[in-house]
């Protein structure tokens, strides 16, 4: 079967961008930085790019490449390819459970970013103050019932409208879907993040009688003003480097996955850096100058307290715009930036699934994606039904933070011992104009590796043991944590088992063809 390509080199680098620039960028990072030290985040933030994801970027570029060409779109055909040991394919389909159950989560939450434009330019929200943002957001997800929403109906249209439109664009294929979607979705969002930008940063001092410090220029401080104290807390590098592989979509089987239809000669150490690059841009220069500074205008030093990764984005800020002239339109700008975000990061979590169905059991693609849109929406309803329960927030743990981790030092220990630094440098620097400096061949094969390690097993025995023994979870919610759970296991067997049976099916297929011969 003849895989699909990329349509252009453009085409490409926008639907790679649109994989990596996503909530992440606009919502997480924010909060992130100023949590944690401010402009002295950016010191682990920089450290982390460098050491973990520049490389780790180049690395799943080359085996997406490198397994593509061998007519595989996921991890566990590329993993096989490279390393030829039976446990390569199984250890590969955690990079088809990871994005499917992120997506599962990842689509809902993109979609909330649907209702609130609509919320906005129809001017239903008009806050005066926040606790009206609070139970407007509440209300729409369903965790309280008051004049705002008084049921799940809005948020829950909402999303079967996202999730149609994920589905759509998964159905019409690599070139003809998802680079179109990033070929409108992205000089869009990058002209509404501009325009927000500037907006912000000519916001002056709201109330300059009672509140004169609190103004853009001490929001831009606040976030920006490095306290360096932060570089002394473990937590702060942790951090530091568990944004940069969800930022940049590292450790999931995404990247491998676009990286699979570029052409055989595509020089992707460059669009690796690319990408990349420009994800940092969208992340630092333009999600770290809209809502912190703007919100601190307002609000001041206070909102470090109510900075939790939604409150933010969907409390703070539209109260923000409901102050300022022209809000609802700048609003409503917002909302559809973070739409046009997360839609071409929704695809990019269910293309994998796609892609297995498709390359290692033969199944057509339109059925493929109608299958993964099945698995997605059924596996959806207890994340929207059980919110307030933890639900999300476990699935977002395991698959999210922990996963990335976990699947990324595997890889890279394949990557660097299986298959071997030099033959994998020479692959990356195929069809290649720029050679990647020499450094990098020696980050790649000591510095990451230790790295990955170090934080995995950090994280293991620290907050992995926590959420092992359910620390801190309310006996009313444990029933619901245990069912995440239950699911997660399950889907890591299903996909160990799918795997099993494509191999044999393959198999028993190659053999037939040779008794033909
Ligand atoms: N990088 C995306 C973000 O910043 C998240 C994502 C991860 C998307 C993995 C696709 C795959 O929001």
């Amino acid at each position: 079967m003849k895989r699909e390509h990329w349509g252009s080199r453009i085409g490409l680098v926008l639907a790679v961008a649109g994989n990596a620039v996503g909530l992440g960028n606009f919502l997480r990072f924010p909060v992130q930085a100023a949590k944690h030290g401010g402009g002295a985040f950016m010191i682990p933030y920089f450290l982390a790019f460098l050491l973990l994801g520049i490389p780790l970027m180049w690395v799943e570029w080359t085996i997406g490449r490198f397994g593509g060409a061998r007519g595989h779109g996921t991890t566990p055909g590329m993993f096989d390819e490279m390393w030829k040991h039976p446990i390569a394919k199984y250890i590969g389909s955690i990079g088809v459970l990871l994005p499917l159950m992120i997506g599962v989560y990842y689509v809902y939450v993109m979609t909330w970013s649907l209702g609130y434009a609509f919320y906005s330019l129809v001017g239903k929200m008009n806050f005066t103050v926040f606790s009206q943002a609070k139970d407007f957001f509440n209300g729409y997800i369903g965790v309280a019932h008051n004049s705002y929403f008084s049921s799940l109906t809005p948020a829950y249209i909402f999303y079967l409208i996202g999730f149609a439109l994920t589905i759509i664009v998964i159905m019409r294929g690599v070139s003809g879907g998802i680079e179109k979607l990033a070929k409108i979705a992205m000089p869009a969002l990058f002209i509404f993040a501009i325009l927000l930008v500037i907006r912000v940063l000519t916001i002056g001092t709201p109330d300059p009688v009672n509140h004169p410090t609190w103004n853009i220029n001490n929001g831009l401080g606040f976030m920006w003003n490095p306290r360096f104290d932060a570089l002394k807390e473990g937590s702060t590098w942790l951090a530091a480097a568990g944004q940069i592989f969800f930022t940049l979509s590292l450790g999931i089987g995404a990247i491998q996955c676009y990286a699979s239809y570029v052409r055989e000669n595509e020089d992707i150490a460059l669009a690796g850096l690319t990408t990349a690059s420009t994800n940092e841009f969208a992340e630092v220069i333009l999600g770290g100058t809209i809502a912190i500074p703007a919100a601190f205008a307002f609000f001041g030093p206070e909102i470090s307290k109510i900075a939790g990764t939604f409150d933010l984005g969907f409390k703070t800020l539209p109260l923000v715009f409901a102050k300022i002239p022209f809000g609802s339109i700048f609003s409503a700008l917002w909302f559809l930036l973070l739409f046009f975000a997360g839609i071409t990061s929704s695809v990019a979590l269910a293309q994998p699934p796609v892609a297995f169905l498709e390359d290692e059991l033969g199944i057509e693609r339109s059925k493929a994606a109608i299958i993964v849109g099945i698995i997605l929406f059924v596996f959806s309803q207890p994340v929207i039904f059980f919110l307030s329960h933890g639900f999300l927030d476990e699935i977002d743990w395991w698959m999210g933070t922990f996963g990335l981790a976990f699947f990324a030092t595997l890889e890279i220990f394949i990557f660097n011992y299986a298959f071997g630094t030099r033959r994998a440098w020479e692959e990356l620097h195929k069809g290649a104009k720029i050679r990647v400096p020499g450094i990098f061949y020696y980050i790649i094969r000591y510095v990451t590796p230790i790295f990955l390690l170090f934080i995995f097993l950090y994280w293991s025995l620290t907050d992995g043991k926590a959420k092992l023994l359910m620390e801190g979870v309310s006996p009313q919610d444990r029933p619901y944590i245990i069912l995440a759970r239950v699911i997660m296991l399950i889907f890591l067997l299903a996909g160990i088992v799918l795997v099993k049976i494509a191999w044999n099916r393959k198999h028993r297929n190659g053999k037939i063809e040779e008794a033909i011969q």
